[in-house]
C-alpha cells in the first residue's frame, strides 16, 4: 500500500482507541477520518463497543455510517441533543499550536458545528499535514452563498487574499457544498493571524463560514513515516 494511505489509515485507527461505549460520537469527513468510522464499524461489529450515537459530518460518512450500520442521527435529535462527547476528523494543516485548516473535502460548516459542540475534540492526521504558518501553502476554504460570489470574494482579496472558485471535478462548474453554497478558496502569501481571520472572515456580507479552527485545540494524533503514531496536546 501507498505510505501516505498507511499513515492515514494509521493515524485514523489511533485516534479511533479514544471511542468509549455509549458515547455520542462526531465522526469527521475524508481519506483518514474514513479510517476511524472503519475502526467504530469494526469494534461495534465485533462488540468490542455498543450503543455508539454517531453525528455524520457529511454525505461521505453518512454512506459510510449506513455501510457498517453504525447509527447516526442529527445533531438535532433527541439522542444527540446538540452535544457530542468526542468528535475526531481529519486535517488539511496543523499548526505548532493545534490549529487547523479543514474544508479540503468541502465539508468545513458542518465539521466546525460539530467540533465546537464537543466535549472533546481529536485529529487524525499525516505528518505533511504539519505546518509552521497556516494558509500559505493550503488554502484556506471560505464557504460563501452563491449570491455573494463576486462581492464576497473581492473583500476576501482586500483582506489581501488570492481567491480561486473551487471548480467540481466530473461536474461543469463550482462545487456546491451539502448546504447549497460555494467555495472560495483563498491563500495568503505570508503568515497571517488565524485567529483574528477566522472571526474576521465570517463578518464578510455572504460568509457562511471559513476553515480557520483555533478555537478548539484537539489532541492529534500525527502518523510517521517511520510507522510510529506521535499523540500531541
Ligand atoms: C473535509 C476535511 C478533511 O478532514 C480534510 O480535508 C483532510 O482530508 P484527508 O484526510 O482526506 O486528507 O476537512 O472537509
Amino acid at each position: 500500500m501507498d505510505l501516505s494511505l498507511k499513515m492515514k489509515e494509521a493515524a485514523g485507527r489511533a485516534a479511533a482507541a479514544l471511542v468509549k461505549s455509549g458515547m455520542k460520537l462526531g465522526l469527521g469527513t475524508g481519506s483518514t477520518a474514513i479510517h476511524v468510522v472503519r475502526t467504530v464499524g469494526e469494534l461495534l461489529e465485533q462488540g468490542k463497543l455498543r450503543d455508539i450515537s454517531a453525528f455524520a459530518t457529511s454525505f461521505q460518512t453518512e454512506i459510510e455510517c449506513e455501510k457498517l450500520g453504525i447509527p447516526f442521527y442529527s445533531l438535532n435529535s433527541r439522542e444527540l441533543s446538540g452535544g457530542l462527547d468526542l468528535t475526531i476528523d481529519g486535517a488539511d494543516e496543523v499548526d505548532a499550536g493545534n490549529r487547523l485548516i479543514k474544508g479540503g473535502g468541502g465539508a468545513l460548516l458542518i465539521e466546525k458545528i460539530a467540533a465546537y459542540s464537543s466535549a472533546s475534540y481529536a485529529i487524525a492526521v499525516d505528518e505533511t499535514k504539519i505546518v509552521e504558518h497556516l494558509g500559505i501553502n493550503f488554502p484556506v476554504p471560505v464557504e460563501v452563498v452563491p449570491e455573494a460570489r463576486v462581492t464576497a470574494g473581492n473583500a476576501l482579496e482586500k483582506l489581501g487574499a488570492n481567491v480561486c472558485l473551487r471548480e467540481g471535478l466530473r461536474k461543469a462548474g463550482p462545487v456546491v457544498t451539502e448546504h447549497g453554497n460555494i467555495i472560495l478558496d483563498i491563500r495568503f502569501g505570508s503568515p497571517v493571524d488565524p485567529a483574528a481571520l477566522e472571526t474576521e472572515l465570517n463578518r464578510i456580507p455572504g460568509v457562511v463560514e471559513n476553515g480557520f479552527f483555533t478555537r478548539i485545540r484537539p489532541r492529534v494524533f500525527i502518523a510517521r513515516k517511520d510507522g510510529t503514531v506521535e499523540i500531541r496536546k
